[in-house]
């Protein structure tokens, strides 16, 4: 068995996965706590890195109790929240401040000065990605500022800082490994892409001391031995991936043209691009896809910040739906969308757009709109903000696509996976087994502790599938309302 550990954005989850002789996966027992999410002014976001820790391994220790003892586990694998800063204390081992979530947009005018002193093409030409509060750099460096002494004791390696799985891998460790993947390593704004090493005039300009950064492995290297106290017996931790691109492994989109878009709290849509990154120049992020096996594949990337939060929006805050399982009946409740368009920017705007300021849009209202035109708008926008990304892929002259693969919450809803289809004129492809993100971790562990030969091998069980089969014209007529909603939520910003 691989133990898997989903450390995610509003819970962290252990999964135990039966590894059978010709490569298929079995999710044999699972736990999970959910998360605590602080606000602590408009616009940022955090969590505690200790209860994330606790949660962890509470979590693990009863995956292990109800899969019958660590003597059935050859090893783990990570993936996690990528971006998410972690500041910590090298001797104590305890967080000095909360992470800072990769939502959280507290050092938005940082990054616009760098942006404005002309830095933006370095960085990108060096990273793949854009300057954004999004990535990890400059949330390290505002921690590096709000804890007294932390730059310097950092500098000194007394003080550490690292994405969730370079802390979880810390703390498994009992502070014996300072390592992350190098998944992980490429949303700091720090790795360089083609040589996946730090780059120390990236440091520089971040203000981040190098010798504070965790040592970057490929995603299936041996990444740390547990500490024998935690489970009973040392377990080698074998694999970890941002969560993004442990789903591109867990959907086996390992070819050029392959791409898959989970639907979480937000939406990421990852395309492989091969063995050798891609700049974009449609405001798509360069990444990497994996590298295991000794081989890297590359990706292009498009981050929609908000999906599922959409969705949850609508129960939570709005309260139109008590239930987001409703939201596909109520969105077919009606023919069309009233000429009603949601631009879900609650924590602005992501790729292809990228507007930290933009906030949640809505247009188009008329007397006669009412709850459900909400629950269908926000639904749509699922659709809408794909199409955006796909199109950015195609001028980035990605290789062609040949299915989209679909994971997350929001794909259950069938209304909105066939709108999928029809808006973005592509076959949408859902697996039988919905836990892409924590499969890829155990794929990456399993291959990398060598219970595999190939990373990957196709499930038994078929997809389910949606073709398009809307009308041109209406597609065009959508569209064409969608990008005037944009267009309005991005002049608001400015
Ligand atoms: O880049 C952020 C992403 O990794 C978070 O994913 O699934 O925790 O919302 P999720």
């Amino acid at each position: 068995m691989i133990l898997a550990i989903d450390q995610g954005t509003t819970s962290t989850r252990a999964i135990a996965f039966e590894v059978w002789l010709e490569g298929a996966f079995n999710a044999a027992a699972v736990s999970q706590i959910e998360l605590a999410q602080h606000f602590p002014h408009s616009g940022w976001v955090e969590h505690d890195a200790a209860e994330i820790w606790r949660a962890t391994l509470q979590t693990c220790r009863e995956v292990v109790r109800k899969a019958g003892g660590v003597g059935r586990f050859a090893a783990i694998g990570i993936t996690n929240q990528r971006e998410t800063s972690v500041i910590w204390d090298a001797a104590t081992g305890e967080p000095l401040h909360r992470a800072i979530v990769w939502q959280d947009r507290r050092t938005a005018e940082a990054t616009s000065k760098l942006a404005a002193e002309g830095h933006e093409a370095k960085v990108q030409a060096a990273t793949g990605l854009i300057l954004d509060p999004y990535f990890s750099a400059s949330k390290y460096a505002w921690l590096l500022d709000a804890v007294p002494g932390a730059r310097e004791r950092a500098a000194r390696g007394e003080v550490k800082l690292g994405t969730i799985d370079a802390w979880l891998i810390w703390k498994l460790t009992g502070g014996r490994s300072h390592v992350t993947d190098a998944t992980n390593a490429s949303r700091t704004s720090l790795m360089d892409l083609t040589t996946r090493a730090w780059r120390s005039d990236l440091c520089d300009l971040f203000g981040v001391p190098i010798e504070a950064l965790p040592e970057i492995r490929d995603c299936d290297a041996l990444l740390g031995q547990t500490d024998p106290a935690l489970f009973g017996r040392a377990l080698p931790i074998h694999g970890a991936a941002g969560d993004q691109q442990a789903a591109l492994v867990g959907h086996g989109a390992l070819k050029p043209g392959d791409a898959k878009i989970t639907y979480g709290t937000g939406a990421f849509l990852v395309a492989n691009v091969g063995a050798a990154p891609v700049t974009s120049t449609s405001r798509l992020l360069g990444t990497l896809g994996y590298a295991a096996g000794g081989e890297a594949a590359y990706a292009l990337e498009g981050s929609i910040f908000s999906a599922g939060s959409a969705i949850q929006w609508l129960r939570d805050g709005l309260k139109v739906l008590s239930d987001s399982r409703q939201s596909e009946a109520v969105a077919q409740s009606l023919t069309d969308n009233g000429g009603v368009y949601l631009v879900p920017g609650f924590t602005g705007l992501g790729a292809p757009w990228w507007e930290p300021e933009a906030r949640g849009t809505i247009v188009g209202l008329t007397r006669d709109s009412g709850p459900a035109h909400m629950v269908r708008a926000a639904l749509e926008s699922l659709a809408y903000q794909t199409r955006d990304l796909l199109d950015a892929l195609k001028k980035d002259g990605a290789p062609p696509l040949k299915r989209l693969k679909v994971d997350g919450g929001v794909t259950a809803n069938a209304f909105a996976m066939q709108f999928v289809a029809d808006i973005c004129e592509v076959e949408v492809e859902r697996p039988a087994f919905q836990e892409m993100t924590a499969m890829g971790a155990a794929r990456l562990a399993a291959f990398g502790v060598g219970l595999t030969e190939a990373l990957w091998a196709a499930p038994a069980e078929a997809p389910a599938v949606w073709r398009p089969r809307m009308a041109p014209a209406e597609r065009a007529r959508l569209l064409t309302g969608w990008r005037a909603a944009v267009r309005a939520a991005v002049a608001a910003a400015r």
